[in-house]
């Protein structure tokens, strides 16, 4: 699948699947890093933030996307990427990374002086989606290079390396979570060089498209069951009686898949949900939920067909 037909299905703007269509035949993928252009694990479900991310994208503006916890902040990054036909490149803010990283750095080839070049740098050249991960983790030398890269002169000018010009298609999408402890905010001048989508929490219609479309061996009752499960403790983390460590759909989905290979749910919702919770009150009231969600006495034919 190209991508677009899924838009349809999704009844994005019509006018907007059309330019998208219009943006990838007039940008041609360099050959050497075609591999970059992925097709993602499963399609981002949401027509309307779907429509603001490519409207915004198509008027050449940067994105962040804030949100808690498993709003599908990165899915929908790398769907951006794969429909706008661009190849992607993951940057994590998390781990220390600074203008080596992301621009370059001097390195020698043959008895000469090479500039190794960085992530933004074979983005900027490339045209590529560059994905700003937890992006507000940025460090004071990673934050000065991308006011550079995303100023609107789209021309990269960091002291002491060569001037880089974006290419025309090149686009960065931010991602951030103010849910985690220990997260920080961003800085203002960064804020002002995006256009924002804040994800909106999970709903059951949602979370019922992502659990048939991985498990369509599934019984839809059974997975109705595990997506109440992923929303009661997405209530009760939003009323802050417990933390954001159990609310994982990719735990949801990694206890699943372990049930289809035959562990008791039970088990397998331990695994993916319940001992993420270090702290005993917390997985006390964890393990309600998860009791009145997924019967003990539940096997695998409980759930798959
Ligand atoms: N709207 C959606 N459409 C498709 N998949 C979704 C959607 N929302 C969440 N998911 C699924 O939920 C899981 C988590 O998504 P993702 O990693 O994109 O979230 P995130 O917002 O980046 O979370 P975090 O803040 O933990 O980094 C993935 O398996 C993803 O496929
Ligand atoms: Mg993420």
């Amino acid at each position: 699948m190209d991508g677009l037909e899924m838009l349809r299905e999704q009844g994005v703007d019509g006018t907007l699947i059309r330019q998208v269509g219009e943006f990838r035949r007039e940008h041609a993928v360099a050959e050497e890093v075609r591999d970059r252009v992925l097709e993602p694990a499963l399609p981002f479900f949401g027509r309307e933030i779907l429509e603001m991310a490519i409207a915004a994208l198509l008027q050449g503006e940067n994105l962040l996307l804030t949100g808690a916890k498993a709003t599908g902040k990165n899915i929908l990054a790398e769907n951006l990427a794969w429909l706008f036909g661009r190849p992607a490149y993951n940057i994590s803010f998390h781990v220390n990374i600074g203008s080596a990283e992301l621009i370059g750095t001097d390195t020698f080839v043959d008895n000469h002086v090479e500039l190794r070049k960085g992530s933004i740098y074979r983005c900027a050249q490339y045209g590529g989606f560059g994905i700003l991960d937890e992006i507000n983790m940025a460090k004071n030398d990673a934050v000065s290079v991308l006011h550079a890269t995303l100023d609107f002169r789209r021309e990269i000018d960091v002291p002491g390396y060569d001037r880089i010009s974006l290419d025309d298609a090149a686009r960065f999408i931010g991602t951030m979570n103010y849910g985690y402890a220990g997260t920080r905010e961003l800085n203002e001048a960064l804020v002002s060089r995006f256009l924002v989508i804040d994800m909106p929490p999970q709903n059951e219609e949602t979370l019922m498209l992502i659990l048939c479309r991985l498990f369509p061996d599934a019984k839809r009752e059974s997975l109705k069951q595990f997506a109440g499960l992923f929303l009661d403790l997405q209530q009760k983390s939003g009323n802050g009686e417990i933390s954001t460590k159990a609310l994982d759909l990719r735990g949801i989905i990694a206890a699943l898949k372990t049930v289809r290979c035959g562990l008791p749910p039970k088990k397998a919702v331990e695994m993916g949900i319940v001992n993420k919770c270090f702290d005993l009150f917390e997985r006390d009231i964890v393990s309600d939920v998860v009791m009145t969600r997924i019967p003990e006495k539940w096997g695998r034919e409980d759930i798959f067909m």
